[in-house]
């Protein structure tokens, strides 16, 4: 089959792999019909992580069941299915407690909890930027959707940023008539201020210096925060009548910048203590990491970034961090887009072939005016 591999930084290419087949019982085979890219794919594609050569890479994934194991008696093959970023097993501590992205079976890397599809660090799986995926634990990771292909937009967001927004918002402690402020109006930011509105949230602010972005998080009735023209906390600090915001969320990660580019990877998260109000509460879902080759400073290529904890204390703020247990929501949200009233599909901006994913990735890395989430549609 064909399929996207790393080949070191900048250097993704599209080539012949071997075909998946089911290794145990309790797997399935699913044929890609959509496939997205993610800014977490992109601190692998700019060497920031340790991601090896050779990496088959696709952790957003969804399609039809293909095949399926012995041991498979839910999922049935013709399924139309949204498969988590996690892969989890359904039945250890962690799983059974809903915390799906810590799976303790899944990852075979010493001291990791959690494993993924086609991602540094979360164990030897391909991922699903290809023609076919093999899924583990099948009857466990696979969500089944309604056939045919309505809201094939809108279900490709399930299998990792619209849950992934929701966490943020749901660790941050969104509750109805709260105003919230969302750092990073990329694709997860996005998400999140959508599920901010979802769960009740008064006013949502979203926070980013990219236009397209900002006009984006416009269009769902956030209101755009734009850090190029005046200090976002400032700017946040006077919304609110000097209070600050009930809720934050971190969307953005360890790459962190100003506009200008400069990275400072305690930017956001001195920003978000400075404007959520004492007692408040942060969830942190854009991605820090305990190795980065390419960090600025020594203690940073360890994970060690000086933040403002002291006046997080002092404030009493409610923190929450993580990757995000996709299984816990993704039922709801489907049912939430089925019924209509949610349409996470609104930020896609592009629809691509698999051979044209290397373009795709260059472009949306440059956070090219416009390219906001980029699909690919491998059976095309
Ligand atoms: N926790 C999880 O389960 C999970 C899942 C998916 C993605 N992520 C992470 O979420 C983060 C965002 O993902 P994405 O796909 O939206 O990526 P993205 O890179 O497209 O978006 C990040 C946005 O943050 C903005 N930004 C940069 N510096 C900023 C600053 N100082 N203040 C405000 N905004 C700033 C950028 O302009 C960009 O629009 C990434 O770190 C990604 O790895 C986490
Ligand atoms: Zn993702
Ligand atoms: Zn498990």
């Amino acid at each position: 089959m064909k399929a996207l591999v790393y080949h070191g930084p900048r250097k993704v290419e599209v080539e012949q792999v071997d075909d998946p087949r089911i290794e145990d019982p309790r797997d399935a085979v699913v044929r890609i019909t959509t496939t997205n890219i993610c800014g977490s794919d992109l601190h692998m594609y700019e060497g920031r992580t340790t991601v090896e050569d050779g990496k088959v890479l696709g952790h957003e994934n969804m399609g039809i069941v293909e095949e399926v194991g012995a041991a498979v008696d839910r999922v049935r093959v013709g399924d139309r299915v949204s498969v988590p970023f996690n892969i989890a097993c359904g039945s250890c501590a962690n799983c059974e407690a809903g915390w799906t992205s810590f799976c303790l079976r899944t990852n075979p890397v010493e001291g990791m909890d959690g494993a993924a599809y086609g991602y540094a660090n979360m164990g030897p799986y391909r991922g699903g930027q290809a023609e076919y995926l093999r899924v583990p634990y099948a009857d466990v990771n696979l969500l089944r959707l309604p056939p045919g292909d309505d809201h094939e937009r809108d279900f490709a967001m399930l299998s990792d940023i619209f849950p992934t927004g929701h966490h943020g918002a749901i660790l941050a402690g969104v509750t109805p008539g709260d105003t919230v402020a969302v750092f990073g109006a990329g694709p997860v930011g996005l998400m999140a201020a959508h599920s901010a509105f979802l769960l009740g949230a008064a006013r949502v602010f979203s926070v980013d210096f990219h236009p397209d972005r900002l006009r984006l998080a416009g269009e769902i009735g956030a209101i755009p925060v734009d850090l190029g023209a005046a200090d976002p906390v400032t700017q946040l600090m006077e919304a609110t009548g000097g209070l600050g915001v009930d809720r934050g969320i971190e969307a953005v990660g360890y790459q962190a910048h100003d506009p200008a580019g400069q990275e400072h990877p305690s930017l956001v998260l001195d920003n978000l203590v400075a404007s959520v109000r004492a007692t408040g509460g942060i969830g942190v879902v854009g991605v820090y990491v305990p190795s980065d080759p390419g960090a600025a400073t020594e203690p940073a290529k360890e994970g060690r970034i000086g933040w403002d904890f002291g006046t997080c204390f002092t404030k009493g703020q409610q923190i929450g961090t993580g990757q995000c247990p996709v299984k816990r929501y993704n039922r709801a949200l489907r049912d939430l887009i089925v019924a209509g009233v949610a349409r996470p599909g609104w930020i896609v901006s592009h629809e691509l072939d698999l051979d044209e994913a290397p373009e795709g990735y260059a472009r949306f890395d440059a956070r090219e005016d416009g390219w906001t989430k980029v699909l690919l549609h491998p059976a095309a």
